[in-house]
Protein backbone atom coordinates (compact mmCIF):
# COMPACT_ATOMS: atom_id res chain seq x y z
CA UNK A 1 0.00 0.00 0.00
CA UNK A 2 1.27 3.51 -0.92
CA UNK A 3 -0.09 6.88 -0.61
CA UNK A 4 2.21 9.04 -2.91
CA UNK A 5 0.90 10.21 -5.72
CA UNK A 6 0.44 9.04 -9.51
CA UNK A 7 2.27 11.51 -11.47
CA UNK A 8 0.99 12.38 -15.48
CA UNK A 9 2.62 14.14 -17.82
CA UNK A 10 1.59 15.18 -21.16
CA UNK A 11 2.75 17.91 -23.72
CA UNK A 12 -0.70 19.80 -22.50
CA UNK A 13 -3.70 19.04 -21.89
CA UNK A 14 -4.53 16.00 -23.92
CA UNK A 15 -3.39 13.53 -21.44
CA UNK A 16 -6.59 14.64 -19.16
CA UNK A 17 -8.09 12.20 -21.53
CA UNK A 18 -5.54 9.69 -19.79
CA UNK A 19 -6.59 10.91 -16.24
CA UNK A 20 -10.55 10.28 -16.58
CA UNK A 21 -9.83 6.73 -17.04
CA UNK A 22 -7.46 6.28 -14.28
CA UNK A 23 -9.64 8.29 -12.23
CA UNK A 24 -12.57 6.69 -12.78
CA UNK A 25 -10.58 2.91 -12.01
CA UNK A 26 -8.38 3.94 -9.07
CA UNK A 27 -10.49 6.82 -7.65
CA UNK A 28 -8.43 5.98 -4.36
CA UNK A 29 -5.50 7.17 -6.24
CA UNK A 30 -3.96 10.93 -5.35
CA UNK A 31 -2.67 12.11 -8.63
CA UNK A 32 -0.30 15.00 -9.94
CA UNK A 33 -0.68 15.76 -13.74
CA UNK A 34 1.68 18.31 -15.52
CA UNK A 35 0.44 19.79 -18.49
CA UNK A 36 3.80 21.08 -20.41
CA UNK A 37 1.05 23.34 -22.88
CA UNK A 38 3.97 26.04 -23.07
CA UNK A 39 6.53 23.51 -24.36
CA UNK A 40 3.24 22.04 -27.28
CA UNK A 41 3.09 20.43 -29.43
CA UNK A 42 5.87 17.86 -29.21
CA UNK A 43 4.58 16.34 -32.29
CA UNK A 44 7.06 18.27 -34.74
CA UNK A 45 10.08 18.73 -32.03
CA UNK A 46 13.74 16.59 -32.41
CA UNK A 47 14.14 12.93 -31.00
CA UNK A 48 16.71 15.29 -28.52
CA UNK A 49 14.47 17.71 -27.50
CA UNK A 50 11.44 15.71 -26.69
CA UNK A 51 13.83 13.66 -24.73
CA UNK A 52 14.82 16.34 -22.50
CA UNK A 53 11.46 17.84 -22.17
CA UNK A 54 10.41 14.17 -20.81
CA UNK A 55 13.10 14.70 -18.26
CA UNK A 56 12.42 17.85 -17.17
CA UNK A 57 8.48 16.81 -16.46
CA UNK A 58 9.98 13.68 -14.84
CA UNK A 59 12.31 15.31 -12.37
CA UNK A 60 9.51 17.49 -11.42
CA UNK A 61 7.02 14.73 -10.51
CA UNK A 62 9.57 12.58 -8.72
CA UNK A 63 10.08 15.90 -6.70
CA UNK A 64 6.63 16.33 -5.92
CA UNK A 65 7.05 12.21 -4.48
CA UNK A 66 5.54 10.17 -7.35
CA UNK A 67 5.70 6.59 -6.84
CA UNK A 68 4.85 5.86 -10.63
CA UNK A 69 4.55 7.88 -13.80
CA UNK A 70 2.00 7.85 -17.07
CA UNK A 71 3.52 9.52 -19.92
CA UNK A 72 0.29 10.85 -20.92
CA UNK A 73 1.63 11.77 -24.31
CA UNK A 74 2.21 9.32 -27.55
CA UNK A 75 5.02 11.42 -29.08
CA UNK A 76 7.08 11.15 -25.68
CA UNK A 77 6.08 7.75 -25.19
CA UNK A 78 7.52 6.00 -28.39
CA UNK A 79 10.89 8.88 -28.28
CA UNK A 80 11.32 9.13 -24.51
CA UNK A 81 10.17 6.18 -22.59
CA UNK A 82 13.33 3.60 -22.98
CA UNK A 83 15.24 6.38 -21.90
CA UNK A 84 13.16 7.21 -18.62
CA UNK A 85 13.09 3.47 -17.52
CA UNK A 86 16.50 3.34 -17.34
CA UNK A 87 17.42 6.54 -16.22
CA UNK A 88 14.97 6.36 -13.09
CA UNK A 89 13.76 3.95 -10.02
CA UNK A 90 10.34 4.30 -10.83
CA UNK A 91 8.12 2.47 -13.02
CA UNK A 92 6.86 4.17 -15.94
CA UNK A 93 3.78 3.65 -18.48
CA UNK A 94 3.31 4.65 -22.13
CA UNK A 95 0.78 5.19 -24.39
CA UNK A 96 0.87 3.19 -27.63
CA UNK A 97 -1.26 3.59 -30.81
CA UNK A 98 -4.07 0.80 -30.43
CA UNK A 99 -3.04 -0.82 -33.59
CA UNK A 100 -3.49 -4.70 -32.59
CA UNK A 101 -6.78 -4.59 -31.81
CA UNK A 102 -7.66 -2.62 -34.85
CA UNK A 103 -5.48 -4.95 -36.96
CA UNK A 104 -7.58 -8.07 -35.13
CA UNK A 105 -10.58 -7.21 -35.71
CA UNK A 106 -10.64 -5.01 -39.28
CA UNK A 107 -13.01 -6.51 -41.65
CA UNK A 108 -12.01 -4.09 -44.44
CA UNK A 109 -8.11 -4.90 -44.18
CA UNK A 110 -8.06 -0.92 -43.80
CA UNK A 111 -7.38 0.59 -40.74
CA UNK A 112 -6.56 4.31 -40.02
CA UNK A 113 -4.25 5.63 -38.01
CA UNK A 114 -4.08 9.36 -36.78
CA UNK A 115 -1.19 10.70 -34.61
CA UNK A 116 1.69 13.13 -34.35
CA UNK A 117 5.07 13.16 -36.66
CA UNK A 118 7.12 12.20 -33.91
CA UNK A 119 5.17 9.05 -32.96
CA UNK A 120 4.44 7.84 -37.00
CA UNK A 121 8.12 8.44 -37.66
CA UNK A 122 9.68 6.96 -34.16
CA UNK A 123 11.22 3.58 -33.98
CA UNK A 124 8.85 2.39 -31.13
CA UNK A 125 6.17 2.93 -32.99
CA UNK A 126 7.17 0.80 -35.64
CA UNK A 127 8.94 -1.87 -33.65
CA UNK A 128 5.37 -2.41 -31.84
CA UNK A 129 2.89 -1.57 -35.03
CA UNK A 130 4.63 -4.05 -37.31
CA UNK A 131 3.88 -7.31 -36.52
CA UNK A 132 0.49 -6.37 -37.29
CA UNK A 133 0.89 -5.11 -40.73
CA UNK A 134 0.62 -7.98 -42.32
CA UNK A 135 -2.17 -8.18 -45.10
CA UNK A 136 -3.48 -5.02 -43.74
CA UNK A 137 -3.28 -1.60 -45.55
CA UNK A 138 -2.32 0.69 -42.05
CA UNK A 139 -2.94 4.19 -43.93
CA UNK A 140 -1.07 7.04 -42.04
CA UNK A 141 -2.17 10.61 -41.18
CA UNK A 142 0.06 12.88 -39.43
CA UNK A 143 -2.43 15.12 -37.41
CA UNK A 144 -0.67 18.65 -38.08
CA UNK A 145 -2.17 21.60 -36.42
CA UNK A 146 -4.62 19.64 -34.21
CA UNK A 147 -3.02 20.23 -30.96
CA UNK A 148 -2.27 23.64 -31.41
CA UNK A 149 -6.38 24.62 -32.14
CA UNK A 150 -6.83 22.05 -29.18
CA UNK A 151 -4.26 23.60 -27.02
CA UNK A 152 -5.70 27.59 -28.26
CA UNK A 153 -9.20 26.21 -26.89
CA UNK A 154 -10.63 25.39 -30.50
CA UNK A 155 -11.59 21.90 -30.02
CA UNK A 156 -14.78 22.58 -31.39
CA UNK A 157 -14.10 24.99 -34.65
CA UNK A 158 -14.80 25.16 -37.70
CA UNK A 159 -10.97 25.11 -38.59
CA UNK A 160 -10.81 21.65 -36.49
CA UNK A 161 -13.51 20.08 -38.97
CA UNK A 162 -12.22 21.10 -41.97
CA UNK A 163 -8.87 19.83 -41.11
CA UNK A 164 -10.12 16.42 -40.06
CA UNK A 165 -12.12 15.92 -43.22
CA UNK A 166 -8.90 16.58 -45.29
CA UNK A 167 -7.07 13.65 -43.34
CA UNK A 168 -9.86 11.37 -43.23
CA UNK A 169 -10.21 11.59 -47.20
CA UNK A 170 -7.47 8.95 -47.74
CA UNK A 171 -8.56 7.29 -45.29
CA UNK A 172 -12.02 6.93 -46.36
CA UNK A 173 -10.97 6.31 -49.89
CA UNK A 174 -8.53 3.33 -48.79
CA UNK A 175 -12.52 1.76 -46.99
CA UNK A 176 -11.24 1.72 -43.26
CA UNK A 177 -13.10 0.37 -40.79
CA UNK A 178 -11.35 1.37 -37.32
CA UNK A 179 -9.75 4.81 -37.02
CA UNK A 180 -6.86 4.63 -34.22
CA UNK A 181 -6.41 7.56 -32.12
CA UNK A 182 -2.44 8.19 -31.41
CA UNK A 183 -2.43 11.27 -29.52
CA UNK A 184 -3.99 11.47 -26.12
CA UNK A 185 -5.35 15.09 -27.51
CA UNK A 186 -7.84 13.40 -29.97
CA UNK A 187 -10.44 11.65 -27.87
CA UNK A 188 -11.86 15.18 -27.52
CA UNK A 189 -12.02 14.82 -31.06
CA UNK A 190 -14.73 12.10 -31.00
CA UNK A 191 -18.01 13.94 -30.90
CA UNK A 192 -16.46 15.63 -34.27
CA UNK A 193 -15.41 12.27 -35.58
CA UNK A 194 -18.58 10.19 -34.99
CA UNK A 195 -20.23 13.10 -36.89
CA UNK A 196 -17.69 12.82 -39.63
CA UNK A 197 -16.94 9.30 -40.06
CA UNK A 198 -19.36 6.48 -41.79
CA UNK A 199 -21.67 4.18 -38.99
CA UNK A 200 -19.62 1.36 -39.70
CA UNK A 201 -16.00 2.92 -38.89
CA UNK A 202 -15.00 2.10 -35.46
CA UNK A 203 -12.65 4.48 -32.82
CA UNK A 204 -10.19 3.32 -30.74
CA UNK A 205 -8.43 5.09 -28.59
CA UNK A 206 -5.75 3.84 -25.80
CA UNK A 207 -7.64 5.70 -22.70
CA UNK A 208 -8.90 2.08 -20.89
CA UNK A 209 -6.15 0.05 -21.70
CA UNK A 210 -3.48 2.60 -20.37
CA UNK A 211 -5.51 2.77 -17.06
CA UNK A 212 -5.69 -1.45 -16.66
CA UNK A 213 -1.92 -1.31 -17.11
CA UNK A 214 -1.57 1.33 -14.45
CA UNK A 215 -3.49 -0.69 -12.34
CA UNK A 216 -1.41 -3.88 -13.42
CA UNK A 217 1.76 -2.41 -12.37
CA UNK A 218 0.97 -0.88 -9.19
CA UNK A 219 -0.36 -3.94 -8.01
CA UNK A 220 2.77 -5.86 -9.35
CA UNK A 221 5.28 -3.41 -7.29
CA UNK A 222 2.95 -3.23 -4.03
CA UNK A 223 1.82 0.21 -4.20
CA UNK A 224 -1.75 0.25 -5.01
CA UNK A 225 -3.44 3.18 -3.14
CA UNK A 226 -6.28 0.39 -1.18
CA UNK A 227 -7.27 3.23 1.43
CA UNK A 228 -11.11 3.97 0.80
CA UNK A 229 -11.41 7.43 0.30
CA UNK A 230 -11.20 9.55 -2.53
CA UNK A 231 -7.53 10.37 -4.21
CA UNK A 232 -6.68 14.14 -3.84
CA UNK A 233 -5.61 15.64 -7.44
CA UNK A 234 -3.51 18.28 -8.38
CA UNK A 235 -3.19 20.09 -11.77
CA UNK A 236 -0.11 22.05 -12.96
CA UNK A 237 -0.02 23.86 -15.95
CA UNK A 238 3.02 26.52 -17.67
CA UNK A 239 0.26 27.49 -20.26
CA UNK A 240 -3.60 28.66 -20.14
CA UNK A 241 -5.02 27.29 -17.25
CA UNK A 242 -8.78 28.56 -18.32
CA UNK A 243 -8.51 25.69 -21.44
CA UNK A 244 -7.28 23.66 -18.60
CA UNK A 245 -9.90 24.40 -16.39
CA UNK A 246 -12.39 23.86 -19.25
CA UNK A 247 -11.55 20.27 -20.41
CA UNK A 248 -11.84 19.04 -16.78
CA UNK A 249 -14.80 21.23 -16.57
CA UNK A 250 -14.35 23.03 -13.48
CA UNK A 251 -14.09 19.90 -10.93
CA UNK A 252 -10.23 20.31 -10.04
CA UNK A 253 -7.73 22.80 -8.21
CA UNK A 254 -5.78 24.04 -11.39
CA UNK A 255 -2.28 26.05 -10.62
CA UNK A 256 -0.04 27.62 -12.70
CA UNK A 257 3.68 26.72 -12.24
CA UNK A 258 6.62 27.75 -14.01
CA UNK A 259 8.41 24.55 -15.35
C1 LIG B 1 1.91 16.72 -29.32
O1 LIG B 1 2.30 17.37 -28.35
O2 LIG B 1 2.26 17.04 -30.48
C2 LIG B 1 0.99 15.55 -29.18
C3 LIG B 1 1.09 14.76 -27.97
C4 LIG B 1 0.88 13.26 -28.22
O3 LIG B 1 1.50 12.70 -29.10
O4 LIG B 1 0.09 12.61 -27.48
Amino acid sequence: MSTQPIGIFDSGIGGTSIFKEIKALLPHEHTIYLADSFNAPYGNKMKQEIIGLSIKNTELLIQKNCKLIVVACNTATTNAITILRASYDIPFIGIEPAIKPAALSTQTKAIGILATKGTLSSELFHKTTDPYRHGIKVIEQIGEGIVTLIEDGKTNSDEMRILLQTYLKPMLEADIDYLVLGCTHYPYLIPILLDLLPKHVKIIDSGQAVARQTKTVLEQHQILNTGSTSGNNQFFTNGNIDVLNDILDGKYKVQNLKF
